[in-house]
């Protein structure tokens, strides 16, 4: 593509959406809707972007920060909001220029492409992408005349029964010649139904002008689809869901019922895992083969290595090496690094740990702050007691060491490899390599303390 720029509208304060959020920031799939078109924009090549932002103008470049913007103060229309990158436009004059809707995700690559192909094909001054949907209702209708022309775009609130029945839609995305776009953005009148400048009267104004205007209709009817809502929204986080569901499923992905699977754009996973209900996926995220992940599992920004078995759980930020088992009711929090053959079993929460290889964690434990070695046993109950109100401690735990149950490593402290803690210690100074570490009160037994006790009181009460 030369000699293209593009245009994104995305200053509508959403209403209709009731969130304090604007608008184009309402997220399908874990990504802001504006997101999405940048990502379509880049995997286009078009890489001079101008924003028309309005509410939230800072929240939402801070979204898209290799876009420039410009700000619409008042909202009065599509074609309004045009009209404030006017200065932009004319730094673009003998190109052309793409203009994108931020509240219609779903728009790809592959369409927008194609739009373009037929614009230049037919030397047309605007060409806009057009669906067929079976639901057309809120969407502009698209006219043709009798030679099946493109010659206008009715809005919803602006149309007569007749126009009503038309299926055909506007997609929001269009592709004008610039110098096309400048002439008939001061030709605009704001005389409908809503007291608008509609962008979409530029068409109506090219076709009554003689100029070409082209239709390209998507192949794929919901790349058209917006959000106006949060119904709306619904829909489009249904639509994204199922076709990230089915690129894992092409790759070799087994999700075996999709109820409550939610996997984010970008997530990739290997061949023959399997995800189970109630498994969401995002961020930064890479799962690799034969692994089987969920039910009920999040998994967020994490490494997670080939053969591992994640039942039930929460991770974020963290890797998880080969053959790991983990769960079910495993937290694992950011920085933390499980080496292979690690296992992690029920309420045990692991963060900004390192835990070496094939060193067990069956239960009700917590690991913060902390170093273990290969082969360490933890008991159950263990806490590494890594805050004192004021600063966090490191514990350092060797290889091979035997953590008996419900002890407390007062950190910071050292536990030498190979050692062993007698359960029940809380251990506050080092332990060298080798040793049985015993910190806590021996044991005293009274005999016949308690027949005495119930002579002089009689019997327990219930
Ligand atoms: C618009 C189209 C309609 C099309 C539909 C596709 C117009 C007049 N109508 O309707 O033909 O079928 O999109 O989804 O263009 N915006 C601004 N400033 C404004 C008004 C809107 O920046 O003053 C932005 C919004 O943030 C939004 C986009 O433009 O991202 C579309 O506006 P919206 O009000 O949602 O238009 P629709 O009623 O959906
Ligand atoms: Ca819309």
């Amino acid at each position: 593509m030369e000699k293209v720029c593009a245009i994104v509208l995305a200053a509508g304060d959403g209403k209709r959406m009731r969130s304090s959020r604007p608008k184009v920031l309402c997220e399908v799939l874990f990504r802001p809707m504006i997101c999405w078109i940048a990502g379509v924009l880049e995997e286009c090549g078009v890489r001079d972007v101008c924003a028309v932002l309005g509410t939230g103008a800072d929240q939402v470049h801070a979204a898209v920060p290799r876009f420039s913007w410009v700000e619409q103060k008042e909202r009065l229309g599509t074609g309004h909001a045009v009209m404030q990158a006017k200065a932009f436009l004319q730094e673009h004059r003998g190109g052309d220029c793409a203009v994108l809707y931020g509240d219609t995700p779903l728009m790809d690559a592959d369409t927008l492409q194609k739009a373009y192909l037929l614009h230049k094909k037919e030397g047309a001054a605007v060409t806009l992408v057009t669906a067929s949907l079976p639901d057309p209702a809120g969407y502009g209708r698209i006219v043709r005349n009798e030679k099946g022309d493109v010659s206008g775009i009715v809005e919803q609130a602006d149309a007569d029964e007749k126009t009503l029945q038309i299926r055909e839609i506007n997609a929001g995305t269009y592709w004008f010649s610039v110098d096309f776009l400048l002439d008939a953005l001061d030709r605009l009148r704001a005389d409908n139904a809503q007291g608008e400048y509609y962008l979409t009267d530029v068409i109506g104004i090219a076709a009554a002008l003689g100029r070409r205007v082209c239709g390209y209709q998507a192949v794929d009817s919901r790349v058209a689809m917006g959000a106006n809502d949060r119904k709306g929204l619904l829909r489009l986080n249904e639509i994204a869901r199922q076709a990230e569901l089915e690129r894992h499923m092409d790759s070799g992905v087994e999700i075996v019922c999709a109820d409550g699977v939610v996997i984010a754009p970008g997530v990739v996973i290997g061949q023959d895992t399997t995800i189970l209900p109630g498994t969401i996926l995002k961020g930064r995220t890479v799962i690799g083969k034969n692994c089987v992940i969920g039910p009920n599992t999040a998994i967020e920004d994490s490494t997670v290595g080939d053969g591992c078995r994640i039942n039930a759980c929460q991770i974020e930020q963290s890797r998880l090496e080969e053959n790991i088992k983990i769960g079910p009711f495993t937290r694992v929090r950011p920085n933390s690094h499980l080496k292979a053959g690690v296992k992690i079993g029920n309420f045990v929460e692991v963060k900004n740990s390192v835990i070496d290889e094939n060193t067990a964690v069956a239960h009700l434990t917590y690991v913060g702050d902390s170093d273990v070695g290969k082969n360490v046993n933890f008991g159950c109950g263990t806490v590494t007691v890594n805050f004192d109100g004021h600063a966090k401690y490191r514990t350092v735990i060797g290889d091979d060491c035997f953590i008996g149950c419900n002890s407390n490593l007062i950190a910071p402290v050292e536990i030498g490899a190979g050692s062993y803690i007698a359960a029940g210690s809380t251990i506050t100074d080092p332990v060298p390599d080798d040793a049985l570490a015993i910190a806590r009160a021996r044991q005293v037994v009274k005999p016949g303390w308690a027949r005495a006790r119930r002579l002089r009181l009689g019997p327990r009460k219930k």
